[in-house]
């Protein structure tokens, strides 16, 4: 076994096990024998999930100014087949002859070669390297040779309504639910572009094969942002992200023997045309700066460039950002130029128009030529066709104008040409005074996995060191995301100490803090629940409080300890957790 997948096994264990024992995540459905890929969050972790949610929301919907929506999971099957979800969202499943286990056909070549996008192999040519590698059932080592690789489609399939009943499915992503609103949606941001929706909430996918904790999940929180840009105007506020440090994985470097990294600012990304689009480049940096403030490794993140058959149908360009965990590398968000393709879709398939009134600067005059069909000439004339007739001379009037100045023109109805004189078409031109256009906007679109950034979260700040002689193990959350904020000790919880230590946990959580009060075991024991935790902060309430009425404040992550008065504890452990103040152990 690798080195890698020694490491692998030792953090995905670690994870896991924690996981369990503190309550952050586990399989649910234990008691009745498990299902794969659907995990429950325990209170540590449900209160990690709410916070890491509620910093993305502060970042990517208040800070820019987007507006959010909250939209229904279940979504008719017709709104799938315009997005093309009920044709092209396959991954390709190939079955064990031998045990019947399922597997991601892709996931075995990557694992048996040095591909690292096997998503754009074509499903036809996936035999071939199947037999090459000699790939083999990870279950239960049978040659996987000569079996088929099948198309599988990840949706949930369900029924809305009893009897006759709607088809339907799980929402595979937020972001059809907002396209498809986009036109009452347009109309709240008073079509004024670019603006930007939000949505936080699950994503539901039939993964064919779960693993790795909540890495591939069947049900899973996804926090997406769909920005509507004018194609004709990019004018994103590129300054506040111009000097962020990237380090992009295009598809160039992923080709190149070598497949170094370029290491460049977001600026020069885009004087270089590493990344073409102005938007998604100012998202690459907002990410970046984000995976800062989350606690995530920036030496163990990417944004890789997705080759062109590993784009989803919908996307013109893609970067994943991408973190390393145990040796792999990991997708944690996508960030995709969309272009036109979602409203274009729904435009065609559903009854709202898809676009949005571009006012120009300045007013234009046009000349416009038109048609007023005589029906009172054409229909006894042309009896049935005469409606085919009129759709035939509108069509003329609008592409080839100049048709129209003899004295009679003719159009083709039913593969026969027919002459009409234009007398009877009531041909003019006129001259018009346009305000501006109506144009269908390109979408951006930074699609982030909750969960895998969750456990990215936890993989990366799991951290091991010894203190007093003895090995501990701590999460070095930052204090925004960790699950509690300060625990609260009495030394014992005897001659009034315990009241005290109550009462100081009850004014905290009245000041707004997220508070654990815990007064069993010996004062170490109950600091290193505390740091398996994330807790940024302990404060103990011993004899001194009674004299003094000071406490002493504990950093996780340096140990240090400072005594400070009660009166000053919620100021002071604001300015701790903003990091305004340290402590001076
Ligand atoms: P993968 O190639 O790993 O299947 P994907 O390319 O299908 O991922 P996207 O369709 O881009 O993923 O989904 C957007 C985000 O949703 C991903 O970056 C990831 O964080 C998250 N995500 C997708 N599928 C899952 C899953 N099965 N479990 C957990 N998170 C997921
Ligand atoms: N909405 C992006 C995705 O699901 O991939």
């Amino acid at each position: 076994m690798s080195e890698a997948a020694g490491e692998k096994r030792r953090t995905g264990d670690r994870l896991a096990e924690l996981g369990k024992r503190r309550g952050f995540f586990f399989p649910s459905f234990e008691s009745y024998g498990g299902v794969a890929g659907l995990y429950t969050y325990g209170p540590n972790g449900a209160a990690l999930k709410r916070h890491l949610e509620d910093a993305w929301r502060d970042r990517f919907t208040v800070k820019e100014g987007n507006f959010e929506i909250h939209a229904p999971t279940v979504t008719p099957k017709p709104v799938l087949d315009a997005s093309g979800h009920t044709d092209a969202f396959d991954d390709m499943l190939i079955e064990c002859g031998e045990c019947g286990e399922t597997h991601r056909a892709d996931h075995l070549v990557e694992d048996a070669t040095e591909l690292e996008d096997a998503e754009s192999v074509p499903p036809e040519e996936m035999a071939g390297l199947i037999e090459d590698h000699d790939i083999r059932c990870p279950e239960c080592g049978a040659s996987l040779v000569d079996r088929p690789v099948e198309s599988f489609n990840l949706m949930f399939e369900t029924a809305i309504g009893p009897g006759d009943s709607t088809p339907g499915f799980l929402r595979p992503e937020t972001a059809q639910s907002i396209f498809v609103e986009f036109p009452r949606l347009a109309e709240y941001a008073r079509s004024e572009l670019p603006f930007g929706v939000t949505q936080i909430g699950p994503g539901y996918r039939n993964e064919i094969s779960p693993r790795r904790g909540l890495v591939r999940v069947r049900e899973f929180g996804m926090a997406e942002l769909e920005l509507f840009v004018d194609p004709a105007r990019n004018e994103p506020p590129l300054s506040s992200v111009a000097a962020v440090q990237l380090r992009l994985y295009p598809i160039d470097a992923q080709a190149a023997d070598g497949k170094s990294y370029r290491n460049v600012t977001v600026e020069e990304a885009l004087e270089r045309n590493i990344i073409q689009n102005q938007w998604v480049a100012y998202y690459v940096g907002l990410a970046r700066q984000w995976y800062d403030r989350i606690g995530i490794d920036p030496d163990r993140l990417r944004f890789r460039q997705h080759q062109a058959g590993e784009r989803a149908h919908y996307a013109t360009d893609c970067w994943d950002a991408e973190v390393e965990i145990d040796g792999a590398w990991i997708e944690i968000a996508g960030l995709a130029h969309r272009g036109c393709y979602d409203l274009a879709k729904h435009d065609e398939h559903a009854d709202d128009d898809y676009t949005v009134f571009r006012p120009y600067d300045e007013p234009v005059t046009v000349e416009r030529a038109t048609v007023a069909p005589d029906m009172g000439q054409l229909g006894p004339t042309f009896g049935e066709q005469a409606p085919a007739v009129v759709d035939a001379l509108e069509e003329l009037v609008s592409t080839e104008p100049e048709a129209f100045e003899g004295e009679s023109v003719a159009v083709t109805v039913d593969d026969t040409e027919l002459e009409i004189p234009v007398e009877h078409t009531g041909f003019s031109r006129e001259t018009v005074r346009e305000t501006g256009e109506r144009i269908m906007p390109e979408v951006i679109e930074p699609s982030f996995g909750i969960d895998r950034t969750v456990y990215t979260i936890l993989a990366h700040n799991l951290k091991q060191d010894v203190v007093d002689g003895e090995e501990r193990t701590y999460l070095a959350l930052p204090s925004e995301l960790a699950p509690t904020f300060v625990a609260v000790f009495p030394l014992m919880d005897r001659d009034g100490l315990g009241e005290r230590a109550r009462s100081v946990a009850a004014d905290l959580r009245a000041a707004g803090f997220e508070v654990a009060y815990d007064d069993s075991g010996n004062i170490g024991r109950r600091y290193r629940r505390q740091d398996e935790v994330g807790t940024p902060f302990c404060v103990t309430i011993d004899y001194d409080t009674l004299e003094d009425g000071t406490v002493t404040i504990r950093d996780r992550d340096t140990t240090a300890q400072e005594r400070v008065a009660i009166d000053a504890l919620p100021g002071t452990l604001r300015a701790l957790g903003n990091g305004d103040r340290t402590l001076q152990g």
